[in-house]
């Protein structure tokens, strides 16, 4: 496995691998690598066939932090992920520098952004205005210096895969996106970078998330031919997460999963997403009912 850290250098050695006929898969991530990551991993590794490389990106990429966010004390450990990446076969980590990719020369600053309008609206772009300009700038960065052929994003950032997949299609990369399952740990919490800010009873506490998946299943299983009101659901759910003091509620939604507009009426097949703080974590997870 090579580390790769300029731009240059690695839209270069992408360009190399193009000419030869490599196929590429890209893993784009913000790193301290968990098995959510790595599952991505492997479904890259799978997606392209015996000539083929696969790319793991790590930049925790500052366009998509708001000011107030946590882009400063975001979890770091280059060392260990390096070690996970080159145990599960990776043949380059993509490690840029912030000079690299947002170059800041006085009169020559960066100033040219991707903005999905549709589908990056509600959820996680109606409580975070400039955070999908950002991943969607950075993720179009990663496309043109990698150059991949398949690109795999996970479910557990159901939005987030929806605004890149949409900007795929509308600005034609050549590319495949695949979306890939929301890992868990056993009792339901999903894995992420930010579960490590989850000190002693908060990361129970954390489980009201899953918890609400369930409940909502549950009583879409119930009603079995009929379907649910989403507000009257949404109360029902709003009052569960009430019970965890540490818990506040950002937003719960109930959408259609491909045009991810909300609907009023729950019923099997509708997707539900919802952001938790869990005192100043703000934790998100969504599922298929
Ligand atoms: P990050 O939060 O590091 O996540 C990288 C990828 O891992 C994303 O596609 C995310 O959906 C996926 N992932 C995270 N937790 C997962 C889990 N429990 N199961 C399955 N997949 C999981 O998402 C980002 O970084 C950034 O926004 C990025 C796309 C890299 C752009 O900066």
């Amino acid at each position: 496995m090579r580390v790769i850290r300029s731009v240059s250098g690695m839209q270069r050695l992408s360009l190399e691998w193009k000419r030869a006929g490599v196929r590429i898969a890209l893993v784009p991530t913000m790193g301290y690598l968990h098995a959510g990551h790595l599952s991505l991993v492997e479904r890259a590794r799978k997606a392209v066939g015996s000539r083929r490389k696969v790319v793991v990106s790590i930049y925790v990429n500052p366009t998509q932090f708001a000011p107030s966010e946590d882009f400063s004390r975001y979890p770091r450990d280059l060392t260990r992920d390096l070690r996970l990446c080159r145990s599960k076969g990776v043949d380059i980590l993509f490690v840029p520098e912030n000079a690299d990719m947002y170059p800041n020369p006085p009169g020559e600053e960066f100033s040219t952004y991707v903005t999905e309008e549709k589908v990056s609206r509600g959820m996680e772009g109606a409580s975070r205005p400039t955070h999908f300009r950002g991943v969607a700038t950075v993720v179009a960065k990663l496309f043109n210096i990698i150059l991949p052929d398949v690109a795999v994003f996970g479910a557990k950032d159901y939005q987030q895969a929806a605004v890149v997949q949409r900007m795929v299609r509308d600005l034609n990369f050549p590319l495949r996106i695949i979306v890939s399952p929301t890992v868990r740990e056993r009792d339901g919490l999903a894995l992420s970078s930010r579960n490590k800010y989850l000190e002693g009873t908060r990361r129970a506490d954390a489980l009201v998330l899953s918890r609400a998946i369930r409940k909502a299943r549950a009583a879409v299983s119930s009603r079995r031919n009929g379907s649910l009101s989403a507000p009257r659901l949404k109360s029902d759910l709003r009052r569960l997460i009430a019970k965890v003091p540490s818990a506040r509620l950002d937003y719960i939604e109930f959408f259609d999963p491909g045009t991810l507009v909300p609907v009023s009426t729950v019923k099997a097949g509708v997707h539900l997403a919802l952001a938790v703080f869990i005192g100043n974590t703000r934790l998100i997870d969504n599922a298929r009912l």
